[in-house]
């Protein structure tokens, strides 16, 4: 009988090499970016009590529709969820632990939301992000959005725009949101059947709605930035500011809301327009300054972002930048000799710091080479009955025009090292 041939579950993906090696390099130019930049990497469990993801907000489809829940096998059991996103990690962790502000967290890992699968939406995704816990300076809002900006163009990214608003504080927020709902119930009719339901639910994410029939009452919705209350005003003066001294371009976007409910004041997000519109926020994030108290902590305000990895590589092809690894494998080794020369001429080169591979089951001479050659090695270290029985070795540069040499099995490593230096001949 045919065994079942398994599949990685719809929405998931297998990341292959050489692919998954770029996905490594993103990530370290990220955590190169954020360690010099103050922040140390926090590593949380990739799941938690559900209650830490509830209070992302009771009516938000990330929390109602999206969560990946279960329960484990304790008596009673605990009722757990995957993380959809891990602000609220981080906030969970803060309140646990108590360490001193400000608190600069940094974070990589696959998040999971049971969404739609699609071009650049899928179940299992991975975000790199920061946290900054313990001020509000407005300084701290330029110095996470510009590592954004910073980010996006180490990687050599050129079409990623940035839009920022302010959406309030505790003060402003609720006469805003009673401001909004009225205005959309007076237009009520006019709006898609979903927006209608969203509107009884939360009127702020009428604004999110991507619908056509929808737009013109979007577009005439009051907008936060009328109902702002003198300091939430100021503090967004003064995140301008900070931005405009660093020439990172920016659009005011008065009417962007975020897919979380845990916003207020700055928020902002990354746009790729190399994308399709549906799928191309690269990242985004903004205060949180009521979260931590959410989560049984002391009253402490955040700001953080996530960027999404999977869609920034989409990006990047799209821009044609970032593209493939120079080969790790700098050495191949030949052996046709039996392969135990092969074996311990490996192990020295790669002690001596060097990328090395080489071929298995004694194939033939050509066989060899022509992995040799797909390697991307440079230099190929060749050993046949020949040079096994003088002790020596051919060291063959495999460069266009380059010659080749044989040289003692013991000074293999340093004659390797000699014509790496040397560049192309
Ligand atoms: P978010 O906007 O939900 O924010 O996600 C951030 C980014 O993750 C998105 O811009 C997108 O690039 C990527 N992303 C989200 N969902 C998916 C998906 N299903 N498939 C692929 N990529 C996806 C947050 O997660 C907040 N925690 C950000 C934050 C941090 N706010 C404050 N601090």
């Amino acid at each position: 009988m045919a065994r079942p041939l398994f599949r990685a579950p719809v929405g998931t993906r297998d990341i292959l090499p050489p692919e998954s090696a770029r996905r490594r390099r993103l990530v370290r130019v990220f955590a190169d970016l954020a360690e010099r930049s103050g922040f140390g990497r926090l590593e949380s469990p990739v799941f938690e009590e559900i209650g830490v993801f509830q209070r992302l907000g009771p009516a938000n489809d990330v929390v109602t529709k999206e969560l990946f829940e279960f329960f484990d096998k304790g008596e009673p059991p605990r009722h757990l969820a995957l993380r959809p996103e891990l602000t609220a990690s981080v906030c969970r962790a803060f309140a646990e632990h108590r360490p001193t502000v400000p608190w600069k967290i940094w974070y990589s890992g696959p998040q999971f939301r049971y969404e739609r699968p699609q071009a650049g939406r899928y179940r299992q995704f991975d975000q790199v992000g920061v946290e900054t816990l313990g001020t509000d300076d407005p300084h701290a809002d330029v110095e996470v959005i510009g590592l954004g900006v910073r980010f996006y163009e180490a990687l050599g990214m050129r079409r990623v725009r940035l839009l920022v608003n302010s959406l309030g504080d505790a003060e402003s927020r609720p006469v805003y949101d009673a401001a909004l709902a009225d205005y959309l119930r007076s237009r009520r009719d006019e709006l898609s059947e979903q927006s209608r339901v969203t509107l009884e639910r939360n009127p702020l994410r009428v604004l999110d709605s991507k619908r056509e029939q929808d737009q013109t009452v979007i577009a005439e919705a009051p907008v936060m930035a009328d109902f702002l209350s003198g300091a939430s005003a100021e503090h967004f003066a003064e995140v301008r500011v900070g931005l405009d001294s660093l020439d990172a371009a920016y659009e005011i976007s008065p009417r962007l809301v975020r897919g979380l409910d845990y916003y207020t004041r700055t928020t902002f997000e990354f746009v790729a327009d190399a994308l399709d519109t549906a799928q191309n926020a690269v990242g985004g994030g903004g205060r949180y300054d009521g979260l931590v108290e959410e989560l049984g902590g002391p009253p402490t305000p955040g700001i953080g972002f996530a960027l999404g990895v999977d869609r920034i590589l989409l990006a990047c092809d799209a821009e044609d930048v970032f593209g493939g690894d120079p080969a790790p494998v700098q050495v191949f080794v030949v052996d046709t000799a039996g392969g135990q020369s092969a074996v311990v001429i490996c192990d020295r080169l790669r002690q001596a710091g060097l990328g090395v591979d080489r071929a298995f089951d004694s194939r033939s001479m050509k066989a060899q080479m022509k992995r040799a050659d797909r390697s991307g090695a440079v230099v190929a270290v060749i050993i046949g009955t020949d040079e096994q029985s003088d002790g020596v070795v051919t060291v063959r540069d495999m460069r266009p025009g380059g010659g080749q040499r044989r040289v003692a099995s013991a000074h293999v490593v340093a004659a390797v090292t000699d014509l790496l230096a040397k560049g192309v001949p």
